[in-house]
């Protein structure tokens, strides 16, 4: 199996790694950088847990290789908080019932970071189109919606 030398940013540090071809980027995060808030899930895209964002697109790290990270920016959910002040999406998943087990929590906050970074104020249907790709087996994803909708009122100062 080839190798591949990739160059990338994560969670905004410069990083340099050694590649095989074959290696996912979902097992690259978790096991070789040890980055394991990216969950595994379905491994084949249809449940994302894996979700993170490349280059500021939310995507399922399953699906990718982790050769084709190199050059792109990548966030996971450890990246979203700063330092020790929590995301606003992370408060409002607890405060609004946003989780449960919490197995799918990392990727509907990556999707949702995405949703508010391009649609700052999202309709509750917006809202669940957006998080559509993400499957949840706890909530019913009501508690999901509504904290969705806080932290966009929360980042409005309403
Ligand atoms: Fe990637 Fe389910 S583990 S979509
Ligand atoms: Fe358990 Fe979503 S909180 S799967």
């Amino acid at each position: 199996m080839s190798t591949h030398r990739i160059h990338l940013t994560l969670n905004g540090e410069a990083i340099e790694a050694e590649v095989p071809g074959n290696r996912l980027l979902a097992d690259f995060l978790r096991d070789d950088l040890g980055l394991t808030g990216t969950k595994r899930g379905c491994e084949t895209g249809v449940c994302g847990a894996c979700s993170i964002h490349l280059d500021d697109t939310v995507t399922k790290s399953c699906l990718c290789l982790a050769f084709q990270a190199d050059g792109r920016q990548i966030t996971t959910v450890e990246g979203l908080a700063d330092g020790a002040t929590l995301h606003v999406l992370q408060e409002a998943f607890m405060t609004h019932g946003g989780l449960q087990c919490g197995y799918c929590t990392p990727g509907f906050l990556m999707a949702s970071a995405e949703l508010l970074a391009r649609n700052p104020m999202p309709s509750g249907d917006e809202i669940r189109k957006a998080l559509s790709g993400n499957l949840c087996r706890c909530t019913g994803y009501q508690g999901i919606v509504d904290a969705v909708g806080a932290a966009a009122r929360t980042l409005h100062g309403i």
